[in-house]
């Protein structure tokens, strides 16, 4: 609560600095021109960030107008020299080069490009802005090493070089930082030893080098860090025991050390002023000592957390009532038994997953203040106490037991009041459903084994935000009285028959999963109105319509899956910005589709700035993790399931399995950022149009069964990434092209065009023709589909996300948890 308020304090405080400075005072000459070559250095483009909103500020320059009156510009009220430039979000492209005219700016006290694409190293130049104080650079997708130059940054007290791919060690010239009290470096390459230099920095008050690949073993003298609030160094591959002055430091707020591996015992040495530590994270470590003795000193923690810790160090949780102050304990990922007497102090919030839990614990009973239990992952058998109830916990996780119902009469929660969150997703619940309070905002109940018509008294939810009943066995009709504010409905693969209802439900809505029903009829009409739809499934249904496309409307729409139903007749183009996956396969459409026809696909030819934390945020709107989308692919001819971080990386098209006849539409070449495209299956005729090599980033291209004809366009060679092709049942002829890519795919890639030779074929173009081995093409496939598994495990590697600069570890970790926005409200 502190920080946080200390946070706000901060940003007010730049604010009222940035208004005191920008006074109106006419800019320099010599520095206009800097900033207007600046800006003409680099390309402006909106790049594809699930984490910003673009505001492309230098596009708002005027060049006869005062430069300090420019957007991200502040000035010195005396001088008139430029002293802060603020080009955050900027959708900046292109290297910072070290003779850029930025470095012009000689009098710059704060300088901020995080969030704009700036691939390459950080330019030895950056000692030139000797005055620099404020140093942010974060998620600028920088490169190679972090130069000593910026040893000469001596005024620097912040500095955020957090996400990017900065690599090597940290220069000692580091060490002449004497007044940097913030260090942000979090989510880079960087390795060695845990930085001596910063040892010297006496004012360093944060030091954040999580998601990196720092080594070996804490130094002991960290306590000439006399300042330091803050340490998290999370996710590192630090090793060996904890030192113990570390704990010595007074200043220290919050120690964040979770995912190393520190082993031995923790040894707090009696303190003689008594710590201010309110935050530590030890989880996902090796120690093999038990903790208790030690961290009962350490009598002000607000948040422990013990997740994944060796369980034997665990066994007596009875040190924990020392902490009268704990409010978040983490204890999930050990196996644990609580004792008849366990007496906890009260907490707010309380993880308990995956620790081999067979029954409610009986201690819960005294936690009366729990706003939050997570009791997710464990052996719980047979139904819900009524006990339970009672508590009147808002947010609740018993998804992943083996959970059959409810104890009590039937509005056993409803009676008690309070529930917000509620997730019972992945247990055996079956009928009744149960009947909830109206404080209910989040239901998740996929995965059980519900079945009959949705019940309707879920209509009188009416601040329903979420409803997940995927993978159930409801039938019937969609509720048509569902609450105003709901954003997310998932009813996935039930048995739900009826005709898509033409009035449909809330304006709100931002994902709708209906894929795997049996439902008829068009799509409804009202979707029109939902202006924030960025998800829309409704595969694997009995849809019969034309294609929708009075969706153009809806600025946000994302991903467009209409696979497998009855859609029919042809598609004129039509423009939607963020498209990022559109799947029509398996329908019945027709007609040729206009030269222009993908055109009007801006998100599928923008760069993507992505790495791994993006993931699961995606859909849910930063912060608001809880239910992950899905979608079925087909790629490089197998297929495979998207969920979460698949979504932010993948830009697919598949039109498969229709009726299309003409020519493949030329305009398929602007959609640079496609990784895979599938049009195989129809009846396209003409040429391969060879602005497909301009696809650059294309990994499966699937264009067999149609009437293709001519030569495969040779530019086709130069797609490195192109690792799967399949030109097989066509017409084409001539020479395969040349290209490691080409040359070593199966032949059953170009089998069944009877005019087509070279390599692979065994048909030489000069004539001569081989038989195919069998064996040798099925040795092929298996080759093939172990590389589309291991393509798929990293596209859908899952870790937890960031923003630039600091947040506390509490929500930090929170995310994880996937509660962020509650606790977040909470606070
Ligand atoms: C800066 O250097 C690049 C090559 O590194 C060069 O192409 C460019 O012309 C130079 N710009 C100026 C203003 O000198
Ligand atoms: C950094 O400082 C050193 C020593 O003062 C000087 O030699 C060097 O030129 C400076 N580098 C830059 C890029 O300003
Ligand atoms: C500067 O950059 C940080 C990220 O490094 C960002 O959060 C912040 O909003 C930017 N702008 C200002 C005025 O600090
Ligand atoms: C720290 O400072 C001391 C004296 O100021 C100096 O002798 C030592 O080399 C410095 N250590 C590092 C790692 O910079
Ligand atoms: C801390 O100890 C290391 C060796 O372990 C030494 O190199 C460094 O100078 C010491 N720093 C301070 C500030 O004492
Ligand atoms: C630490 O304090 C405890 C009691 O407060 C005492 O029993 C113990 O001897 C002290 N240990 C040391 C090393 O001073
Ligand atoms: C709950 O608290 C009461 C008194 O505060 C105590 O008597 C009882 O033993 C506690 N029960 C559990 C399960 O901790
Ligand atoms: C919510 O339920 C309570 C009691 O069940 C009732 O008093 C209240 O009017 C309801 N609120 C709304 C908005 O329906
Ligand atoms: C699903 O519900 C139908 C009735 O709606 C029933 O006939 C069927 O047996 C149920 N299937 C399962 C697996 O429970
Ligand atoms: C969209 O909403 C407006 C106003 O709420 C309503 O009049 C209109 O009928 C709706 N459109 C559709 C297609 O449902
Ligand atoms: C590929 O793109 C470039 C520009 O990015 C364009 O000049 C060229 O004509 C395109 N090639 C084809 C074959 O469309
Ligand atoms: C509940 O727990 C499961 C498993 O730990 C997790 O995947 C899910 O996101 C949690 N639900 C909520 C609403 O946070």
């Amino acid at each position: 609560m502190i920080m946080w308020s200390l946070c706000f304090l901060f940003s007010l405080s730049d604010l009222i600095l940035v208004f005191a400075s920008s006074a109106k005072h006419l800019c320099p000459p010599d520095q206009r021109d800097a900033l207007w070559e600046f800006k003409s250095e680099f390309s402006v483009q909106e790049l594809d960030s699930s984490w910003w909103e673009s505001d492309l500020k230098t596009e708002r320059w005027r060049s006869n107008t005062d430069c300090c009156a420019w957007d991200g510009i502040s000035c010195d009220s005396k001088t008139g020299t430029v002293v802060e430039l603020d080009l955050w979000g900027s959708s900046l492209n292109g290297p910072l080069r070290s003779n850029s005219s930025l470095f012009r700016l000689q009098h710059l006290q704060s300088l901020n490009l995080s969030s704009n694409n700036l691939p390459g190293i950080l330019p030895d130049s950056i000692g030139n802005l000797k005055y620099l104080r404020v140093l942010k650079l974060c998620y600028c997708n920088f490169f190679g090493k972090i130069l000593s130059s910026l040893g000469n940054l001596s005024y620097l007290t912040d500095l955020d070089l957090s996400v990017n791919q900065f690599s090597g060690e940290l220069p000692d010239s580091m060490g002449n930082l004497n007044r940097l009290s913030e260090l942000q470096l979090r989510y880079n390459n960087l390795g060695g030893n845990f930085p001596a230099v910063l040892l010297n920095l006496s004012e360093l008050t944060q030091i954040s080098l999580s998601y990196n690949k720092f080594k070996g073993m804490l130094p002991s003298n960290m306590s000439s860090l006399t300042n330091l609030e803050y340490l998290d160094i999370n996710g590192n591959l630090f090793y060996g025991p904890l030192p113990s002055p570390l704990f010595m430091i007074p200043s220290l707020i919050q120690l964040n050390l979770e995912g190393n591996s520190f082993s031995g015992p923790i040894e707090i040495k009696n303190i003689s002023s008594p710590s201010n530590l309110e935050v530590l994270s030890l989880g996902e470590n090796n120690f093999d000592a038990p903790i208790q003795g030690s961290l009962s000193k350490l009598a002000g923690l607000r948040t422990l957390e013990l997740n994944y810790m060796n369980t034997r160090i665990m066994v007596d949780l009875s040190y924990l009532s020392h902490l009268k102050s704990l409010s978040y304990l983490d204890l999930s990922g050990n196996d644990l038994k609580f004792s008849s007497t366990l007496r906890l102090p009260y907490l707010g919030f309380l993880f308990l997953s995956s620790c081999n839990i067979v029954e409610f614990p009986k201690f819960l009973q005294n936690q009366t203040r729990l706003l939050l239990l997570d009791i997710s992952v464990n052996q719980i058998e047979g139904k819900v106490p009524e006990w339970f109830w009672r508590l009147e916990i808002p947010h609740v996780n018993i998804s992943q037991n083996y959970v059959s119902g409810f104890d009590g009469s039937a509005d056993v929660i409803q009676r008690t009041g309070g529930v917000v969150t509620l997730d019972i997703s992945s247990n055996a619940f079956r009928e009744p459903f149960p009947l909830l309070p109206n404080s209910t905002n989040y239901l998740f109940g996929s995965d059980n084994l519900f079945s009959g018509e949705i019940p309707r008294t879920i209509c009188d939810l009416v601040y329903l935000e979420r409803l997940v009943l995927s993978n159930n066995n409801f039938s019937g009709s969609i509720p048509l009285c569902l609450s105003t504010y709901l954003s997310v409905l998932h009813l996935r693969n039930n048995s739900i028959s009826s005709v898509f209802p033409e009035d449909f439900i809330s304006n709100m809505l931002i994902s709708l999963d209906l894929g795997y029903n049996r439902l008829s009829g068009g799509l409804p009409k009202s979707l029109i109105n939902c202006t924030r739809l960025q998800f829309l499934n409704v595969e694997e249904n009995r849809i019969s319509d034309t294609f929708p496309f009075w969706l153009r409307v809806l600025p946000n729409l994302e991903i467009l899956v209409l696979r497998s139903n009855e859609f029919h007749g042809p598609i004129s183009s039509f423009s939607l910005p963020k498209l990022r996956i559109f799947d029509i396969s398996r329908n019945r459409f027709t007609g040729v589709l206009q030269s222009d026809f993908f055109a009007g696909w801006g998100a599928m030819s923008l760069p993507v700035v992505y790495f791994e934390g993006d993931s699961q945020y995606r859909f849910s709107g930063v912060g608001k993790p809880y239910y992950q989308a899905s979608v079925a692919l087909t790629n490089k001819g197998s297929n495979m399931k998207l969920v979460g971080s698949g979504f932010t990386i993948y830009k697919t098209i598949d039109i498969s399995g229709n009726r299309f006849e003409g020519g493949i539409p030329e305009s398929i070449g602007l959609l640079k950022e496609l990784i895979v495209l599938n049009m195989s299956n129809n009846a396209f005729t003409g040429r391969i149009p060879p602005s497909l090599s301009n696809i650059t980033s294309l990994q499966s291209l699937d264009l067999s069964q149609n009437q293709l004809s001519g030569k495969i366009p040779p530019e086709i060679a130069k797609l490195t990434f192109l690792a799967w092709m399949n030109f097989s049942y066509n017409r084409l002829e001539g020479p395969i092209p040349q290209g490691t890519q080409i040359q070593s795919q199966n032949i059953s890639s170009f089998a069944e065009n009877p005019e087509l030779c070279g390599v692979p074929l065994q048909k030489t173009c000069g004539g001569g023709e081989g038989a195919i081995n069998q064996e040798q093409e099925d040795e092929d496939e298996d080759e093939e589909k172990d590389q589309v598994l291991s393509w798929t495990a990293a596209a859908i590697a899952y870790l937890p996300g960031v923003f630039c600069g600091f947040t506390l570890g509490h929500i930090l970790t929170s995310y994880r948890h996937g509660w962020f926005m509650m606790i977040s409200t909470m606070l």
